[in-house]
Order: structure tokens, then sequence, then C-alpha cells
């Protein structure tokens, strides 16, 4: 399909930047795609020979990188050239929750966001669409005109002033199904004013999505659809969460629970996993940004019904390492606990807010030695997470090493907790682990991945979140 856009500029190389423009440059030949970042690392990781070495580990993703990198895909630290270069610039950068000042611990940081506004301002040549692509709160579109019409003023070359068109086109793909998500998106939502630069990116789409499937709002109701879809799926977690504690005071069990109300065609079956409580980089991050946004604009109530979200999550994740500590004697001082999976979820090498840290640094304030093994997260990136360095004793004695092979992390070990639902951690051959473990010893299952029966015919105590029964 012909496209009048020719040249894409995406600031931010992270998990977002990188394969949505590997997608947007597989399915576009005729499309140059820059992406540009300011942490050298990084674009290096992008640009490594070897595969196995990219930043974000997404199936799917080696194969588009070797299709497109070097052809229309590049990656580089030049943001000033290839601003210039390019007719459209997707800014898809972090945007954490403020750690101080105003809004701290809810508001997010848009300094980033509003650093890539200036330099686009300042580099940008003739006419520029510029696509929010990260999350942002409401009404972040008028920020960024602001700063770019500030600008224009200062930039006018001999009366000819370079001009802007600001679009919402929020990104709702998960880590792990990353590539697919691009691929098959349920749909492609484009928030804006300008028809003209609407269809400018509708277009970019249509090479591969059905055009039924490209919603178009105004601006804001798309920066809000994005934060409430976060909010919605995590409220359901927090809801069978919720239910899945309830369970486990009554003799119901959760699965058959989640079961009889998900074939309800109105609450659907999907995200009503009972887990070790929700982590991942945005769920936490966008809900306390509603809530701030919420309390903002004088609505206490509102705020304070999408803050029990996150409560409720937190609460749970404690609920969890108190009832191994419980099942345990009372103590796990100097008992070692093998943990199974550090990542927010299966398929992905990201532990950003995963259950796994909280949990694993209330087992170490008890105590306990913990052995953690996980198929894609580094020690490295374990020992940043816990703020605690590998075979080093806290205050409290609670020390914790990596294991690189899944069976030796249960020598001797008192107890294992399933945190991260890898595929490799349901076959497990819990007979021969029940031989390597320290008797009586207990298999903790947060994610209901293992086998009932298997479990308990190799002798071993079993618990699993939402089980009653
Ligand atoms: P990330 O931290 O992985 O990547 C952001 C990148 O932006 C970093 O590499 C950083 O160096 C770069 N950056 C920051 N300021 C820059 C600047 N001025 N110039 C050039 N580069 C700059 O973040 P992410 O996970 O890709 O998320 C990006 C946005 O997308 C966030 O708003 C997030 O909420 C949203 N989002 C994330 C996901 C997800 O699954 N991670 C999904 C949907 C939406
Ligand atoms: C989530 C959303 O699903 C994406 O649509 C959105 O684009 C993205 O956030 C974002 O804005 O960053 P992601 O965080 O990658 O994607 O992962 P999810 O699959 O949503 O899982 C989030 C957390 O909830 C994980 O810890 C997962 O284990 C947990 N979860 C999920 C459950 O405990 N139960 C479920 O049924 C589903």
């Amino acid at each position: 399909m012909e496209s009048r856009i020719k040249n894409i500029c995406c600031i931010g190389a992270g998990y977002v930047g990188g394969p949505t423009m590997a997608v947007i440059a597989d399915k576009c030949p005729h499309i140059n795609v820059k992406v540009v970042d300011i942490n050298s690392d990084r674009i290096n990781a992008w640009n490594s020979e070897d595969l196995s070495k990219l930043p974000v580990f997404e199936p799917g993703l080696e194969e588009i990188i070797k299709r497109t990198r070097f052809k229309n895909l590049n990656f580089s630290c030049q943001v000033e050239k290839e601003i210039q270069n390019a007719e459209m610039i997707f800014i898809s950068v972090n945007t954490p929750t403020k750690k101080s000042g105003l809004g701290a611990g809810q508001a997010s940081d848009l300094k980033y966001v509003e650093a890539c506004a200036r330099q686009v301002a300042i580099n940008a040549k003739d006419h520029t669409i510029v696509v929010e692509k990260s999350t942002l709160p409401v009404r972040t579109a008028e920020v960024i005109k602001n700063i770019l019409e500030a600008y224009q003023i200062h930039n006018s070359k001999n009366g000819e002033k370079p001009t802007f068109d600001v679009l919402s086109n929020p990104e709702f793909l998960s880590e792990g199904s990353a590539i697919n998500d691009l691929e098959y998106p349920d749909r492609v939502l484009i928030g804006g004013q300008n028809k003209e630069a609407i269809l400018s990116l509708s277009e970019i789409y249509r090479n591969w999505v059905p055009e039924k499937k490209i919603l178009h709002t105004n601006i804001w109701s798309s920066e809000l659809a994005k934060l409430t879809a976060n909010a919605f799926l995590a409220q359901r977690i927090s809801a069978i969460n919720a239910i899945g504690a309830l369970c486990e005071s009554t003799g119901a069990d959760v699965r058959e629970v989640a079961r009889a109300i998900g074939s309800d065609s109105r609450i659907g079956s999907r995200f009503l996993d009972s887990g070790p409580g929700f982590g991942g980089s945005c769920f936490k991050k966008d809900i306390l940004n509603l809530v701030y946004l919420s309390n903002y604009f004088g609505l206490p109530e509102v705020a304070n019904f999408w803050e029990s979200v996150v409560h409720l999550n937190t609460w749970h994740q404690h609920r969890i390492s108190k009832l191994v500590v419980t099942k345990l004697f009372g103590t796990i001082t100097q008992k070692k606990i093998t943990v199974l999976g550090f990542a927010f979820k299966a398929n992905t090498n990201d532990t950003r807010e995963s259950a796994a840290i909280t949990i694993c640094k209330d087992l170490l304030e008890e105590g306990a030695n913990i052995v953690i093994h996980d198929p894609k997260v580094t020690a490295q990136q374990i020992s940043n997470d816990l703020g605690q360095e590998e075979g080093v004793h806290s205050i409290n004695e609670g020390s914790w090493h990596f294991s690189k092979n899944l069976y030796d992390s249960f020598i001797n070990s008192d107890a294992c907790l399933i945190l991260t639902e890898w595929i490799e951690y349901s076959n497990i051959n819990w007979v021969k682990v029940s031989k390597m473990m320290r008797q009586p010893a207990w298999v903790f299952d947060a994610r209901s991945i293992s086998n009932f029966q298997k479990v308990k015919d190799a002798d071993l105590s079993f618990w699993r979140v939402g089980d009653g029964s």
C-alpha cells in the first residue's frame, strides 16, 4: 500500500519501542524506521550480531530483526539527526511514577517525554506528526503541543515555521506475547484532531491490520482509554486473588469459581488466574496515575476505588510470604527455600514490579536462605532488585543464591515456592525432588501449575493459591 509517510523515527528503544518498530518495519518495507535512544548499551545490544543478546526477549522477535535490521530498521543514538529526517516521530520513552515532589508515589514522571518534545521542537524540519506511544496521563498531548508551539516561534527559518500534529496511539501489547499482539492486535487506537494526520498513521497500520480494528477517538479519550484498560485488567486480578483468599478459608477452589463465572459471556474467561499478585512495569504505575488524576480533578471516591486494587495486590503478596512462614512451623530462619521463577510472568526476562521481589524480600527478612532459579533472569538483575548481593547475609541472616540448574536448587531444601509459570515448572519430577529435599518438605504453588496428585504422591505437603478443598 502506498504511504505518505516514508521515514519514521521512534524515540525510546525499550520493551515497546523495539518490538513495535520491528513489526512496523517488517510489515512496511517501503518505510524507513529509525529507533533512537540515549542509552548506548541498549542500542549496542539491539545491534549485536548475536541475536540472543537483544535487550528484549520476545518469542518471534529474533526472526523479525533478522529480516529487517540494517535494511529498513536501524538502531542508533543519533537522536537529533533522525528527528530531522522523519515525517512521523513516535515517543516511546519510559513514564515511571514520580519519586519526589508534587504527586510523588502516584503521578507519572513526564520528564523524559518533555525532553523528547523539546528535542523534536528544536530539530524537526517541515511538517512533523508526533505520536504518543508511551502511556501518558490524560491531557499530556496539550503539554507536548504547548512545547512544540513555543519553540515554533523561535525556530522559524526565513519565516518558514515547522508545523506539528500530535496524535495519541497507545500500545496494548503484553510482554511475552508482544509480537503476536502487534501482528494481530484486538484494536489499534488512534486519538487526534487532524484528519490528515490520523489518516497518515492509519495508513501505516492498514498494511496488516483490518480497517475495522483501527479505532479513531478524540485525543483525551485515547489517552484515558489506555490507563483504563490497564486498570480494568489489574482490577480483575485483584478481584480473583481476593476471592482466592476467601476460597482458602471456606473450602472452595478459586479455579472452579473462575471457571463458573468466566463462562458467563458478560464476564469472560480471560484474566481470571489467581497468582502471586500482578507485577510488570505498568499496572501499578498506571493505576496510581489514575488515582492521582482522580484526586487532582476533585474525585477522591474514584481515587480510593482504584487505589484499593493496588492495596489488595500488595496485601496478597505479603499474605503468601506469611503463609510460607506459618506452614514451616512459624520460622524460616536458616531454612533453605527454593524459589522457582523471578520474572513477573513467563516468557519474559522482565522483573519490574515482580511479585517475586516483594515475596523474596519478606523471606530474607525472616532469615531464610533462598535459592532462586529462573530460565531468563540473570543473577545480576536479581541482585539489583533485592538490593542485596548474592551470597551476602543480611542483618537478619537471610541470604540468596542463584541456581542455573533447576534440580540442583532442591538439594536440602525445606520448601519450594513457584512464583512464575515457566513451562518447565509444570513438568517437575516430584519423586526425584522429594528425595533431594529435607523432610518434611513443602511445595507452595502460587501459580497453580503443578500436578496436585503427583506432588502428594511424592510425599510432599502441598499448598496452592486459592485452594481450600
Ligand atoms: P523502557 O524503559 O523499556 O524503554 C524506554 C527507553 O526510552 C529507554 O531505553 C530510555 O533510555 C529511553 N529514553 C528515555 N528518555 C529518552 C530521550 N530523551 N531520548 C531518547 N531515549 C530516551 O520502557 P517501555 O517498557 O518500553 O515503556 C515505554 C512506554 O510504553 C511507557 O510509557 C509504558 O508505560 C508504555 N507501555 C509499556 C508496555 C510494556 O509492556 N512494557 C506496554 C504498553 C505500554
Ligand atoms: C499488561 C497488559 O496486559 C497490556 O495490555 C499492556 O499493554 C501492558 O500491561 C502495559 O501497558 O505495560 P503485561 O504487563 O506485559 O501487559 O502482562 P500481563 O499479561 O497483563 O500480566 C501482568 C501481570 O498480571 C503479571 O504479573 C501476570 O502474571 C499477572 N496475571 C495476569 C495474573 O496474575 N492473572 C491473570 O489472569 C493474568
